[in-house]
């Protein structure tokens, strides 16, 4: 997968040469390029922003830095993923649509947006994704693009050891995932509980399914509100 990344901080991206992603760029799975986005500005002040129209507070990106940057790192099958507090919630299933493509192109915002123009004039070229992170403002979109490239490139064949790390996990079926324990068995008095230690696989898998209901059913009512009846047995129906 290719990806560029364009933003007023490139700095904000060294993470992304660290641990698992940076194993991936080094083994040729992942070829992430970042870009200052004033690179695409033509005044001595390296512009990039200007007050919004219909006045309020804040600026707003103008859009001739953001057409150069995008003219110059989008291809024709490029998809453009912009992170903002107004997109659609970015979840697990968005993760896996973006896994998908063979060049993401990530816009990050600063100030009180980018000008709607750009996204539209993009959108009559390629898919254009507005995605939030959570109902909450962060101050730009960079920290964002870190969090999104870590859920979308761990999807990716290849780049995580052990494949089935993706179907146990939460969100992979819907809900939350079961408490885990290591050794050692006891520690400062609490216990690994017995079932997990019994050796009994039939009941170690319905133990972890209970768990994994009542959490969820606890902390995130709303998935298990989501979730397709005919997924739930009896057992599950008990719990
Ligand atoms: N940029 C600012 N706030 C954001 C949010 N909540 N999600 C994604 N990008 C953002």
């Amino acid at each position: 997968m290719r990806v560029d990344i364009v933003s007023i901080f490139p700095e904000y991206f060294s993470p992304l040469e660290l641990s698992l992603i940076g194993k991936a760029r080094a083994s040729g799975l992942l070829d992430i390029a970042v870009h200052d986005l004033r690179t695409w500005t033509s005044d001595v002040h390296r512009t990039v922003d200007d007050t919004p129209y219909g006045g309020g507070p804040g600026m707003v990106m103008r859009p001739e830095p953001w057409a150069g940057a995008l003219d110059a790192v989008t291809r024709p099958d490029s998809l453009l993923v912009v992170p903002s507090p107004v997109g659609t919630p970015f979840t697990q299933a968005a993760a896996h649509e973006l896994a998908t493509a063979p060049h993401l192109v990530f816009a990050c915002g600063r100030y009180e947006g980018i000008d709607q123009r750009v996204l539209d004039d993009a959108a009559t070229r390629m898919p254009v994704r507005e995605v939030s992170l959570g109902d909450y403002v962060l101050f730009g979109g960079e920290v964002a693009v870190i969090v999104i490239m870590e859920a979308v490139t761990r999807l990716l064949p290849g780049v995580l050891g052990n494949a089935d790390s993706l179907t146990e996990e939460s969100h992979a079926a819907g809900l939350l995932e079961a408490p885990v324990y290591t050794k050692p068995a006891q520690w400062r008095g609490h216990e690994v509980p017995a079932v997990l230690r019994s050796g009994d696989h039939g009941r170690i898998a319905r133990w972890r399914r209970e768990q994994s209901l009542l959490r969820t059913a606890a902390r995130r009512p709303d998935l298990l509100a989501g979730y397709p009846p005919e997924r739930l047995d009896k057992h599950d129906r008990a719990a």
